[in-house]
């Protein structure tokens, strides 16, 4: 069975996507098969594959979106991987059923030197 893993935070900006694309990235140059489930609704990490694709440099795994309902499905391709981007959510758990293990990134804040 696939590796599920989700990137969440509650806030927009946290780096969800960018930690899931290239932790998308890592395991693929380590010979693993991955794919991106885009759940976000505004797309970014989908606008990333377009964007790479338009600059003759494709990202080496698939990313798809996925509403809610699929978020749980097994992979769409012979995947090993799942990387499960998610929107900004109030209870990142809720995305905890397939994915055993939950990332949930965050920006550092300028206070947090003196803390
Ligand atoms: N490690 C990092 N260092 C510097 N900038 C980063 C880093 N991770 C993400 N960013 C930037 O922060 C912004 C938000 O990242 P993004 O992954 O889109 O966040 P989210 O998906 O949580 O909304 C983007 O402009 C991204 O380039
Ligand atoms: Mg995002």
């Amino acid at each position: 069975m696939a590796h599920f893993i989700t990137f969440a935070n509650t806030k927009g900006g946290a780096a969800k996507t960018t930690s899931a694309l290239m932790f998308a990235g890592i395991l693929t140059a380590r010979g693993e098969k991955v794919e991106v489930r885009d759940t976000d609704p505004s797309g970014g990490a989908t606008d990333w594959k377009k964007m790479a694709q338009k600059n003759g440099t494709p990202l080496p795994f698939l990313v798809h979106s996925a509403n809610m309902k699929e978020v749980d499905e097994p992979p769409v391709s012979d995947a090993d991987w799942v990387l499960i981007d998610t929107p900004p959510v109030r209870k990142p758990r809720s995305f905890k059923r397939q994915s055993r293990r939950l990332i949930l990134s965050s920006s550092p804040h300028s206070q947090a030197n003196w803390t």
